[in-house]
Formats: structure tokens, sequence, C-alpha cells
């Protein structure tokens, strides 16, 4: 049952709307409805728990009720060009770092993106030397129109303990907790310090500004060797050369010279020691957790 504890979450004035629930499908579903129902930006639903959760790419999203802070949020991004709509996923995955990082306690830049948007810590016992603390959820409408919609998500594995990660995530996924060896993290102080950080960045996009220079500084993915799972199926081994802060693509390049993938033309972007760990037989990787991401 969808329960709303019609609870008022901070006092961030540029938020129109903001509801906790309980339990609900995809707070991304939520804040989408209220957009098309008119809501205007910048609204806020955050659950303790999803029974649908998505991930990208389709593949589905689970954290047990109080582990993770799951959260939408609804932008009416007509001060961004289409093809700029990509920063709106980025702010927050910066938010969510520099928050991440104060409130675990963890030192200025041991929270990384995996491109486009993971929020990951280095791991040297992990498959790809890194594991997923967060990942980020976006979806648009009517962009170039002036009724344009987008809806970010964010799940964070928060206060969510070793023992309780499911067995087919225990090699690839991590918590704030765990990164800050054993921290109990308080998923309300996180929100809080996440909103405090997304606002200025969030007005500065509206100005047209765009930190670039800390999108490009908390890249793990340059210059690392990558493969790259394509929507039709195909897999292309790459070495990662670096980001473009004006389209958001990830720039690669192999035998036939440099690229640039955008977002929306990638499935999934592993690191490589992940393709020796996803062999067949080989425990752990994504190759055996089709379906399910963190
Ligand atoms: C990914 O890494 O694949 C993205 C995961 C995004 C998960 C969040 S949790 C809150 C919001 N609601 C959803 O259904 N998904 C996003």
């Amino acid at each position: 049952m969808t329960t709303s504890h019609a609870a008022r979450i901070s006092r961030n004035e540029f938020l129109s709307r903001q509801e906790r629930f309980r339990s609900v499908p995809s707070t991304n579903d939520i804040v989408r409805t209220w957009m098309t129902d008119g809501t205007p930006e910048v609204c806020l639903a955050v659950a303790d728990e999803q029974t649908a959760g998505r991930g990208r790419s389709g593949r589905s999203w689970v954290a047990p009720s109080g582990s993770a802070l799951l959260l939408s949020l609804g932008f009416e991004p007509t001060y961004a060009e289409p093809d700029r709509l990509w920063r709106l996923a980025a702010i927050v995955a910066l938010a969510m770092a520099d928050a991440g990082e104060e409130v675990a306690g963890l030192p200025d830049g041991m929270l990384a993106l995996k491109w486009p948007n993971d929020i990951v810590v280095a791991a040297k016992d992990a498959p790809a030397g890194i594991r997923k603390v967060a990942g980020v959820l976006g979806e648009s409408e009517g962009a170039g129109t002036p009724s344009v919609k987008a809806v970010i998500g964010i799940g964070v594995n928060a206060d969510w303990p070793r023992d309780r990660f499911p067995a087919e995530l225990v090699d690839v996924m991590t918590s704030l907790r765990e990164a800050s060896r054993g921290r109990p993290i308080d998923s309300e102080a996180l929100l809080d310090a996440f909103l405090l950080r997304l606002e200025p960045r969030l007005v500065a996009l509206r100005e047209g500004h765009f930190d670039v220079a800390s999108w490009h500084d908390r890249q793990i993915t340059t210059g690392r060797h990558v493969s790259i799972d394509m929507p039709d199926g195909s897999t292309l081994a790459a070495r990662a050369a670096g980001v473009d802060g004006a389209t958001g693509a990830l720039i690669v390049e192999d035998a036939a010279g440099e690229r640039e993938l955008l977002v929306g033309e990638v499935s999934r972007v592993r690191l490589a020691s992940t393709l020796e760990a996803a062999e067949p037989g080989a425990a752990g990787g994504d190759a055996g957790r089709r379906g399910v991401t963190h």
C-alpha cells in the first residue's frame, strides 16, 4: 500500500512540493504523475521502500526498506537546451557525492562518478576495482518544447550493512555505511545535505552555468579501459579518454580513433577488469546479475 507520511522534509524553499512515502512502486513515477497534474518544479518524492524501483536500461533497482535514500526530483528545464538536459542528472550526482562525503565523514573526492552518473568508491577487492554506492535514472519528455519535463531519480545505499547485501550484488556494491567503516548513516541528514548542495547547482544551471571542473574531477572512468554494452547487444572495447562538458558524452578511443558516446546511446559501461570477472563461471560481476543493478 502506498502511504504518505505527509511529513515536511526540510525547509528548502526551492521545492514546490515534497512528500515522503513509506512504500511506493517508484518515486520517479510519483513525480512524473505530479508533473503531469501540473505541479511545477522542483518537486521531490522520497520513499523508504520501492516495490518496482527502476534502474537504467530497463533494469530493476532493489533496496530493503530503510537501507537506502530513494528519491526523485521533478524539473521543468525550459532553461536548458535539449542537448544540455543531461546536466540535471549530473548536478544531482555531484550534489549527492558532496553530501555523501560530508555525512559519512569521507575524504573529499572519495566518492567518484562512473560515467554517466553512478557514484562509486575505489575498492581493491572488487572485480572492477570499484563498488557502486548510488545510481541515477533520468527520464524526460517534451524536450525542446515549452512543456519540457525531467524526472531525476537517485538511489543511494546509505545505512545498509554489508551482511544484508544481496548475494548477487555483494561483489559490486557498497554503502556509505560500509565506505565509512561502519558509521551509521542518517538518511534525513543525507537528504538535507544533498538539498543544500543541489539548490546552488540548480540556480547556476538556470543561469546557464555548469560546474564542469567538478564533473571532470570526479570521473573515475577517465583513463581506464572500458567495455561498453550497446543497446543493440554489441559490446565495444575501448579506452575512456574523458568526458565532454558540453555534450555530456563519454569520449572513447580505440583502433578506429576517438569518438563520443552520448548517454542515450549506451546501455552500460564496465571498467575493464569487470570483463575478466564476468567470464562464464566467474562469481559475481555483472554477468551474474542480469536485470538488477546496484
Ligand atoms: C541505475 O544505476 O541504474 C539507476 C538507479 C536509479 C534508482 C532510483 S531509486 C529512486 C528512483 N526511483 C526509481 O524507480 N529509480 C530511481
